[in-house]
C-alpha cells in the first residue's frame, strides 16, 4: 500500500523545448524532494522550486519526470529504479530541465524511505555536480543515448557495462570515485539528512 494514499497523481504538463543554457547550482544549497512508490512528488524544498521554476502546486502529485531532460539516457533511470526498488540507495549524475527550458546538473542520492522495513516512498538529495565530472559524464550519456536510439535499452546497457569494465569499476565505484574527488559528498549529505529526517 502507498504511504501517501491521499496523493492525487496528475499528468505532468507538456515539457518546454530545451534551451542549451546551463544554470549552475549554489555550492552550499541542496535540492530535496520525496516521492511515492512511483516517483510522484510528495514534497519539494524551496531550493528545488527556485531552481526548476515550478511552484508547489505545479509539483505535488506530478511525477519527477516533469524535469526529465531529453539528453538523459533511459538506462540511467532504469539503473536508478532497479536499485531503489530493491531497497538500496543510488548515486547518479542527472541533467534536469527547468520550466524555462534551461538545464542544470546535479549529483543525486536517491534512496528508499522505509517504514517497519517496508518501502513506502523515496527521497532524493541533490547537490551541484562537480564541474570536472561533467565533461566525461555528458559524453558518456550522449553515447548511451545514441546507443538507445539505435539498439534500445539492451544496447545502452551493454555499452555502459563495457565502459565500466574497461575502467575495472562497478557503477557505484565509478560515481563514488568521481564525487570523492570533488568534495566530501557522503558526509555532507549525511549531516543534512540527520536534520531533515
Ligand atoms: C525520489 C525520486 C527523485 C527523482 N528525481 C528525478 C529528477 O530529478 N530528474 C529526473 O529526470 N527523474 C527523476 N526521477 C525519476 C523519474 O521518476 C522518472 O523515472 C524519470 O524522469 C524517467 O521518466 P520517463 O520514464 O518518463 O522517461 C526521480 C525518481 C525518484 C523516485
Amino acid at each position: 500500500m502507498d504511504y501517501y494514499p491521499n496523493l492525487k497523481r496528475r499528468q505532468a504538463p507538456p515539457r518546454p523545448n530545451p534551451i542549451n543554457e546551463e544554470i549552475i547550482l549554489n555550492k552550499k544549497d541542496f535540492i530535496v524532494s520525496r516521492s511515492d512508490l512511483k516517483g510522484y512528488i510528495t514534497y519539494a524544498n524551496d531550493y528545488f522550486k527556485e531552481i526548476c521554476l515550478y511552484n508547489t502546486d505545479e509539483l505535488i502529485g506530478v511525477n519527477h519526470n516533469i524535469i526529465r531532460h531529453p539528453d538523459m539516457p533511459r538506462i540511467a533511470f532504469k539503473l536508478l529504479w532497479d536499485r531503489i526498488k530493491a531497497g538500496e540507495k543510488v548515486f547518479a549524475f542527472v541533467k534536469n530541465l527547468r520550466k524555462d527550458g534551461r538545464f542544470y546538473w546535479v549529483l543525486a542520492e536517491v534512496e528508499p524511505a522505509k517504514k517497519n522495513g517496508k518501502i513506502v516512498g523515496y527521497y532524493s538529495f541533490r547537490v551541484r555536480a562537480p564541474r570536472f565530472a561533467l565533461k566525461e559524464i555528458s559524453e558518456v550519456y550522449k553515447q548511451l543515448l545514441e546507443a538507445e536510439k539505435n539498439g534500445g535499452m539492451k544496447a545502452s546497457q551493454d555499452l555502459l557495462n563495457s565502459y565500466l569494465s574497461k575502467k575495472k569499476l562497478t557503477y557505484d565505484q565509478y560515481v563514488q570515485k568521481t564525487f570523492k574527488r570533488g568534495f566530501g559528498f557522503g558526509g555532507f549529505l549525511r549531516g543534512f539528512k540527520n536534520i531533515f529526517n
